[in-house]
């Protein structure tokens, strides 16, 4: 079913563990269910908490009733916003590292409701299931408040935020006049465009569980995508040190986003630990799963004008998009537009609206997995009112600087995505005319987009330690959602001292070792990667120099760049055989292990002179029952330029799952809101609909070559979310091209293909 991969011949040495397929080093961990996920750690003096969750939207808590709760025998205790403890946070607010401006709910914190299944108590019992019982036997009284959560109602009441978190700039002031070149264009598309509130829904559901020790410490299991992160929270909510609260995570059940924020269940796990004095485990049920954190809704219009021979002479791309009362949200959606294409006259215009609704959170490429489709499947309406091919289009207005800046890209080979994509995908049989290609009864189309994501990167630290055994540990308080962070961190490090990848250990999601930051944004290999590096090049160069140094050594005296590492020898680059075991070198210097410690830090001013992002082309193919409205992904080509790439096999993984992503975005995923009520009706898998084996079919990943010496020391800029961004507008135009009907809401479900 899915095409073999296909791995780019990366010109590298021979023996180096940079740019092979390895399997992932946890893989067997994982698939034997040795490794162990948050809530399934255990202790001896366990509770269960289970979350009471609001059944309103908006309003306050009238009365409180937990005694028909507190009577059942094994019921240890129930908090309410009556009963909580006064903590560090209800004096002074606090952020976490991904909050957005405002003031991040508190939970607990009194009697009023801002959003559906805020939650509202946690009940703590002997046992989960008494847990779960007895939180059905609390009872609540409320007094409602109108509450808003159609973000069509006020989509006139929208504001623009200020300028917030680092690595979201709002949109660049207008260039050259574009409401006017659109007037004026002669050829222009004008169009609204819609996409559906979507949850994370990762398989592990959000788990903590706090093991609570005789001298008051706390060892956390949290699901998180930062164990720094979770520590810092728990530290300032509860007023502890960090000596105090120890965070591991070393297992994600994957996260997207999801665990960028500290979530309810940490916050109630920690509360009742230290309150009962016990170990206490918190899990989110699948329905509390959308009590929390989301890709928000949008509702965008994209103008572009253009002259008869394509050139692109304006574009205007408006979004308004929702958040909660209590905090701004901002992913900006439009940026990405004045990035993608070469245009004289743009406008970029992002507004907030606000909902009773929880506060959206970063999904997979937020922003541009919203805001790109529109910009995409816009640009194919102008192709076929051009009557240009959608390729050339893109092609006739490419940049190689980004135009929101003016500064070049540090590496962009969207060009050779476009190319490859094609071939590959066999583009030049495509015949233009909608409804044109067919098979049997089924109405084929094939389209097309490209996809842009950022190349960021953060400080990060990491820490080698050589044994004298010739094993090599590195560690970093990084995380791995799934991505395969062990897995090229260990190939990065075994690449630098010449080891083979089972000498070496990575260790990660432990707040106590080296700071890392929160592993989102598809940063971790250029922060962590970098900082793994460099901390392997400290040892290698206190090696080398150890080696030099020592008088009757067959290395004695060589300049330090003539010595290099392999198969644990340091070797003589002129001369392999003039060679001398790791270990011997440390003997001899009596020294049983060499540990070095390193910071990266980007290229700050080649990061002010320059524009950095990973870039893709991707193709699809669909085939449409013309009686039943429904619609197969048959093929999907995802072409893909993110600098040199660590591990084709693990990348590879992330480009399919992203384009699977992709697909639930362009035909499924969709949470849908009852407004009388304010809350989301099918918050279980059965009803919130992913797509599963029998929706995936062919998909076939290229890694184009791109040579990045500004990006970071070792070339490469992540690929967590770049595979997810233009494959929702590549379905939606190859649906026109099979069927002539073009939708610009997603989902496109059944109802808005017929
Ligand atoms: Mo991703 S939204 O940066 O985990």
């Amino acid at each position: 079913m899915i095409a073999k991969p296909s791995i780019p011949d990366l010109l590298r040495e021979p023996g180096a563990r940079i740019g092979r397929p390895v399997s992932r080093v946890d893989g067997r961990l994982k698939v034997t269910g040795a490794a162990r996920y948050a809530a399934e750690h255990d202790a001896s003096d366990l509770a269960h908490g289970y979350i009471v969750s609001s059944a309103i939207a908006r309003g306050r808590i009238t009365r409180i009733d937990t005694r028909a709760a507190l009577a059942l025998p094994g019921v240890l205790q129930v908090f309410t916003h009556e009963n909580r403890p006064s903590l560090a946070w209800f004096d002074r607010k606090w952020k976490d590292q991904d909050a957005p401006k405002g003031s991040p709910l508190r939970p607990l914190y009194d009697a009023e409701i801002q959003h559906a299944l805020q939650p509202v108590a946690l009940v703590v019992a002997e046992s989960f299931e008494l847990a779960r019982h007895a939180a059905r036997l609390v009872e609540i009284e409320y007094e409602e408040a109108t509450h808003q959560t159609d973000l069509h109602a006020v989509r006139d009441q929208g504001f623009t935020p200020g300028k917030d978190k680092g690595g979201f700039q709002p949109p660049p002031k207008p260039r050259g006049d574009a409401d006017r070149a659109l007037a004026e264009a002669e050829v222009a598309v004008d169009v609204s465009f819609t996409q559906a509130t979507e949850y994370h829904n990762p398989m592990e559901m959000h788990g903590s569980t706090v093991v609570h020790h005789p001298d008051g410490t706390l060892t956390v299991y949290d699901k998180t995508q930062g164990a720094l992160n979770t520590q810092t929270y728990v530290c300032n909510v509860f007023g502890l040190s960090q000596a105090q609260v120890r965070v591991l995570s070393p297992f994600v059940g994957g996260a997207f986003g999801s665990g960028l924020r500290p979530q309810h269940q940490l916050f109630m796990a920690v509360l009742a630990a230290t309150q009962l004095k016990r170990s206490v485990r918190v899990e989110l049920s699948r329905p509390q799963m959308f009590s929390f954190g989301h890709r928000p809704e949008t509702i965008q219009r994209v103008a572009l004008g253009a002259r008869r021979d394509g050139t692109l002479t304006a574009l205007i791309h408006e979004a308004v998009q929702e958040s909660s009362r209590y905090e701004n949200y901002v992913e900006i959606v439009v940026n990405w537009s004045g990035q993608q294409y070469r245009c004289d006259n743009v406008r970029l215009d992002y507004k907030l609206a606000r909902l009773d609704v929880h506060t959206p959170l970063d999904q997979r490429a937020p922003g541009a997995a919203t805001g790109v489709p529109a910009l995409e499947i816009a640009m194919d309406e102008l192709a076929c009112a051009l009557d240009m091919d959608p390729v050339e289009l893109r092609l006739k207005n490419y940049t190689d600087v980004d135009p929101n800046t003016g500064n070049p890209f540090s590496s962009k080979e969207l060009r050779a995505c476009f190319r490859q994509g094609a071939e590959r995908f066999g583009w030049a049989k495509r015949t233009p005319q909608p409804r044109s290609m067919r098979d049997g009864r089924y109405l084929v189309g094939w389209g097309m987009a490209a996809g842009v994501w950022d190349a960021m990167q953060g400080q990060a630290t990491a820490r080698a330690t050589l044994g004298i055994d010739g094993r090599l540990t590195v560690s970093s308080a990084t995380a791995d959602i799934g991505t395969g962070t062990y897995t090229v961190m260990t190939q990065i490090a075994a690449d630098v001292l010449g080891l083979a990848m089972e000498d070496v250990t990575f260790l990660l999601g432990d707040s106590s070792l080296p700071m890392a930051p929160i592993e989102g944004g598809s940063w971790t290999v250029s922060s962590v990667g970098s900082a793994v590096k460099a901390a392997c090049d400290r040892v290698r160069d206190r090696l080398v120099g150890l080696a030099r140094k020592s008088n009757e050594g067959p290395l004695a005296g060589l300049p330090a760049e003539e010595v290099t590492m392999a198969d644990g020898h340091l070797v003589a680059r002129s001369d392999p055989a003039r060679r001398v075991p790791v270990t011997e070198v440390m003997r001899a210097a009596d020294l049983l292990t060499i540990e070095e410690e390193a910071r990266s830090v980007p290229y700050y001013l080649a990061r002010s002179r320059h524009a950095f992002g990973t870039h893709s082309a991707v193709f699809a193919e669909v085939r449409v029952d013309p009686e039943l409205g429904t619609m197969q992904v048959t093929r999907v080509v995802s072409a893909v330029a993110a600098g040199r790439i660590i591990n084709p096999k693990t990348a590879r993984s992330q480009i399919m799952g992203a384009v699977v992503w992709g697909l639930g975005m362009a035909m499924q995923e969709e949470a849908l809101i009852d407004h009388r009520l304010g809350r989301v009706m099918n918050h279980d898998l059965a009803e919130y609909h992913v797509p599963v084996a029998a929706d995936i079919h062919d998909i076939d990943v290229i890694f184009v070559e791109e040579q990045d010496e500004m990006v970071n020391p070792l070339g490469a800029k992540g690929v967590g979310e770049i595979g997810i961004v233009g494959v929702p507008a590549a379905i939606a135009n190859a649906l026109y091209h099979a069927t002539g009907v073009r939708v610009r809401d997603l989902p496109i479900t059944v109802d808005k293909i017929l």
